[in-house]
């Protein structure tokens, strides 16, 4: 029989270390029974191999014998107390077995050994929440966050945390940010609206009946349907930066945002895609275009990603997220945005002296540095850099802060399948006739 390149049917190994190795290679592939017998066999061979018994101990975590995990993980530690993974897992067991406190200890001992253990920290966050030390436990979840932000649990655990304090809204943003990376996890998003919409039963009442209202529009507007207006939402040029929890937290933020918009070289801007210029250069560094997350940008600033991740931010197609750049003499013509469902936010980064501003409706503006403007861009508006500097503004769209939790997931949704190109031509061709001739079609 050929048994080359078959670790399963290779002769039995003469050393621990050797039967150690096929047994980890069988555990990755999942093959568990095969691993088991390996790991005995390097445990006969050298009954304190620390990795072997380590690894059986998960082995037997995945088993759902957490005893037997504890008896093997304590006795790996035993032989090497300077292994954090040992540790870790061991917290794993205990956890299983409701041991919360002992949990604790273990994770916070891996962690002692390896700081940014992803994996320690959203373990130590579960044993905390557990413990009811939930502000706690959102801590250590979001630490876990930053080393691991594509997964989809981690986000499930924040967002449980988060309900527990009573923090719904920003619970939702992680219950959605979860099914976007494991869609099979959409029943969680659902069971959550409903607890949501029963603390809060007259503000989901309400939204359900704008949602309807809107719905309503697609049947009778069939030749001319406005998908982007939005019926019963506060409608004003500007609007309080204290609305969206979001803005407040790019604030917070600022040094470290500006830190990173800084460090960006000129030659990673591209220029904007739309003629909106009469005169001058518009360049943009962008987070996530109609829906697509640039991985290349967001790792390049990672503040400003973990704040459009951890908030009500449009990462639809009907949303931008970008560093905008307004070259000296830049003057951007009056245009519309293609919907009222969404605010807009400019941070001000590098606002230089002098006659650079923003008008929306008939009202102008000028940037500080370090404050947000929030305005509806469905209205009017036109931006102009009419000095010899550059100006910079961080530009993140939001939810329009009066929709339900309920609402913005439909909404996302429905712009998953709709065309919202087709959708933003209609807003340009309804738009009023005095603006019309001047407004250019425009979805930033
Ligand atoms: C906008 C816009 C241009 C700018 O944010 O909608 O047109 O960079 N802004 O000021
Ligand atoms: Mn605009």
């Amino acid at each position: 029989m050929d048994n080359i390149g078959d670790p399963t049917s290779a002769v039995t190994p003469t050393s621990a270390d050797a039967a150690f190795e096929q047994a980890m290679a069988l555990h990755g592939e999942n093959r568990l029974d095969e691993a088991e017998r390996l790991y005995q066999a390097a445990l006969s061979l050298d009954p304190g191999h620390a990795g072997a018994l380590c690894y059986l101990g998960l082995l037997r975590l995945q088993q759902d014998r957490p005893e037997d995990s504890v008896t093997l993980l304590q006795q790996a530690i035993e032989r090497d107390a300077g292994a954090a993974e040992a540790h870790h897992h061991l917290g794993v067991a205990l956890e299983r077995l409701g041991v919360y406190g002992q949990a604790l200890a273990c994770q916070d001992t891996a962690l002692a050994l390896i700081p940014d253990y992803g994996d320690a920290l959203h373990h130590r966050g579960q044993a905390l929440h557990a413990l009811g030390r939930v502000p706690e436990a959102i801590a250590s979840y979001e630490a876990a966050l930053a080393q691991s932000p594509d997964d989809p649990q981690l986000e499930l655990a924040l967002a449980a945390a988060l309900e527990a304090s009573g923090r719904d809204e920003e619970a939702f943003v992680h219950c959605r940010n979860a099914v976007g990376f494991d869609p099979a996890l959409t029943d969680q998003l659902s069971q959550a609206l409903g607890r949501f919409g029963q603390r809060q039963p007259a503000k989901a009442q309400a939204g359900m009946q704008r949602l309807n209202r809107y719905i309503g529009t697609f049947l009778t507007n069939q030749a001319n349907a406005r998908m982007g207006v939005y019926p019963g939402l506060a409608s004003a040029p500007y609007h309080d930066v204290a609305r969206l929890p979001g803005a407040l937290a790019l604030e917070r933020n600022y040094a470290a945002i500006k830190a990173e918009i800084e460090a960006l070289a000129a030659t990673e801007f591209q220029a904007e895609a739309e003629n909106l210029m009469e005169r001058g250069a518009w360049d943009v560094f962008l987070f996530y275009e109609r829906s697509r997350k640039n991985e290349e940008n967001c790792e390049r600033c990672p503040t400003i990603t973990r704040i459009i991740e951890a908030n009500n931010t449009v990462r639809t197609q009907a949303g931008l997220l970008y560093v905008s750049k307004l070259s000296p003499g830049t003057h951007i013509r009056p245009h519309l945005g293609p919907t009222n469902q969404r605010l807009r936010c400019h941070l001000g980064i590098r606002i230089p002296e002098g006659d650079c501003g923003l008008r929306v409706g008939s009202e102008t503006r000028k940037w500080q540095e370090g404050s947000c403007i929030v305005f509806d861009d469905s209205l009017e508006h036109e931006a102009w850099n009419h000095t010899d500097e550059p100006r910079i503004v961080l530009i993140i769209d939001f939810w329009h802060p009066d929709l339900t939790p309920a609402e913005i997931a439909y909404l996302e949704g429905l712009h998953r399948f709709a065309s919202f190109q087709a959708v933003s031509l209609n807003r340009y061709w309804t738009a009023n006739a005095e603006s019309r001739s001047q407004a250019r079609k425009h979805y930033d």
